[in-house]
């Protein structure tokens, strides 16, 4: 579905990604490890166009990624909820998640935002509330229904567990976990190792700008240097 080969991104003189091959197939979580300063917010920013390869492909059902706007790539199915939230902070809830839909023209953005709102009863009772006096976890939880508003095939989640207590981190996971269950894939960037390989088919470990090892999920959950590097020993 998702197919990233040798891509070399770089800010300036910085080689912030090295020959980076990652596959997703449709219906998987694929999570991406790693610390900070390892370019795995780059590796999403690049997905979505905001940044560009200078060598290397990038391709979704097909169609070639390294040219397309990044409107197009939303139309084309990926949806991107940035590390730091990054909602308007200006705006109420209801304002931000019509601007998640912003690409659509279609009749059913209306029944996606009541969908949005049935799995975040929260965003439902801060409908009219600016975004920016939120809690935390509330824009978290805004920054994803935002980029649901898009209706993706894939969402591309930049560390939505970031900052929030251990009982929300855990219902985030599992918002996770049911979007995929009812059909979105998703690419799932995490400094937390150990919930992201509990939940993930399959993940790569990116190490300065490297992929130095990808496996399922479990598997790298055992893993003597994951466990001595990412998880705590
Ligand atoms: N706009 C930029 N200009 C210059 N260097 C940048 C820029 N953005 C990121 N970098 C550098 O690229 C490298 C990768 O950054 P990136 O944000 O992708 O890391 P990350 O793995 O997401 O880290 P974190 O876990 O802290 O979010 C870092 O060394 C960072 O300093
Ligand atoms: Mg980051």
């Amino acid at each position: 579905m998702l197919d990233i080969r040798n891509i070399n991104v770089y800010y300036g003189a910085i080689h912030a990604l090295e020959d980076v091959t990652v596959k997703v197939e449709p219906g998987e979580i694929v999570a991406i490890i790693g610390s900070n300063g390892a370019g795995k917010s780059t590796l999403l920013r690049t997905i979505s166009g905001l940044l560009r390869p200078r060598t290397g492909t990038m391709s979704f059902k097909g169609k070639d990624l390294t040219t397309m706007a990044p409107h197009d790539i939303v139309r084309a199915g990926i949806s991107h909820s940035p590390e730091g939230r990054r909602i308007f902070t200006n705006m109420s809830v209801h304002e931000n998640l019509q601007l998640g839909a912003f690409i659509r023209k279609d009749a059913g953005v209306a029944d996606d935002m009541e969908h949005v709102l049935k799995r975040f009863p929260r965003l439902r009772e801060r409908f009219k509330q600016n975004s920016g006096t939120m809690s935390g976890g509330e824009q978290q939880m805004l920054a994803i229904g935002r980029a649901l508003m898009a209706r993706p095939e894939i969402l591309l989640l930049d560390e939505p567990s970031l900052g929030l207590a251990p009982n929300l981190v855990t219902e985030i996971f599992n918002i996770v976990l049911d979007l995929n269950k009812e059909g979105t894939t998703i690419l799932l960037v995490e400094q937390n190792a150990n919930r992201a390989l509990e939940i993930a088919h399959r993940a790569y470990v990116l190490e300065t700008g490297k992929i130095v090892l990808s496996d399922t999920g479990k598997s790298l959950l055992a893993n003597p240097k994951v466990k001595e590097a990412y998880l705590g020993g």
